[in-house]
């Protein structure tokens, strides 16, 4: 009797294997179908890996506030998606999809090599010396945008910013920068400045 059980028991396990896989197959392909529907797939590639038109939007380093921001307050060149054009339901099922998928981590950067670099290739010169930011360019430092979206705006600036190829930086020259913006000295608290203090 107890064999018995021992192999429905079996063909049961084996059989709601089959079941998960499917959903989650069926889940993908919900995925991939909706972002292709919604239009996310003519900019951010079929998977959402990102072309030359917009960053890679897969990986679970983009929180689920930060895609919720993303689509409803779009920046740049990508439009917004109020909620009659995309339900919540339709993103939230997006950023399952998106943030289920193998994003792209950083290769290790050293901050040493990063700071060499960012002279050379002259980031400084509209970015100042520590990446705080002048009238040429923006504070990029010391919380440097996340990774994939970095090398992105790099490779493919949409404003006043020389775009940087592969050629001329390739993905450990970007990781050291990344490293050596993210590890820029942080600003005084207000409340050690005497004058300043409340
Ligand atoms: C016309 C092209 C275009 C379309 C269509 C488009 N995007 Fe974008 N998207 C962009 C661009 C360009 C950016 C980068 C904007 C910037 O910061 O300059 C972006 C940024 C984002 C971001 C923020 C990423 C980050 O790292 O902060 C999210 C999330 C996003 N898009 C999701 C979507 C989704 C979901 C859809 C479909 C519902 C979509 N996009 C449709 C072009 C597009
Ligand atoms: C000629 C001036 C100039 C140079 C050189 C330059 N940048 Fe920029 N950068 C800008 C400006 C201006 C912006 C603001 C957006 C735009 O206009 O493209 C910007 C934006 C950025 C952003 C996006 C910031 C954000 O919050 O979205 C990053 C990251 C960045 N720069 C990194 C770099 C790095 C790394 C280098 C060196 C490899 C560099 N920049 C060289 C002018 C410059």
């Amino acid at each position: 009797m107890i064999r018995v059980n021992c192999s429905w028991l079996a063909v049961l396990a084996a059989h709601l294997v089959l079941v998960t896989q499917a959903n989650a197959q069926a889940a993908t392909e919900e995925g991939a179908a909706l972002l292709a529907s919604s239009g996310c797939a003519a900019c951010h590639g079929p998977q959402g890996r990102g072309t030359t038109l917009a960053p890679p939007i897969v990986g679970s380093a983009l929180t689920a506030e930060a895609f919720r921001i993303g689509v409803r307050n779009a920046r740049g060149a990508m439009p917004s998606y109020s909620v009659e054009v995309l339900s919540d339901s339709t993103l939230d099922t997006l950023y399952a999809y998106v943030s289920g998928r193998a994003g792209v981590d950083a290769p290790a950067g050293s901050d040493e090599r990063g700071a060499e670099l960012y002279e050379r290739v002259g980031c400084y010169s509209c970015h100042s010396n520590q990446g705080q930011g002048i009238m040429h360019g923006p504070r990029i430092g010391p919380d440097p945008i996340r990774w994939a979206r970095f090398v992105w705006y790099v490779r493919n600036p949409t404003g006043q910013m020389p775009p940087y190829s592969s050629v001329v930086l390739n993905d450990q020259d970007l990781a050291d920068l990344h490293a050596f913006l993210a590890s820029r000295p942080r600003p005084q608290p207000v409340e050690s400045i005497p004058l300043l203090a409340p």
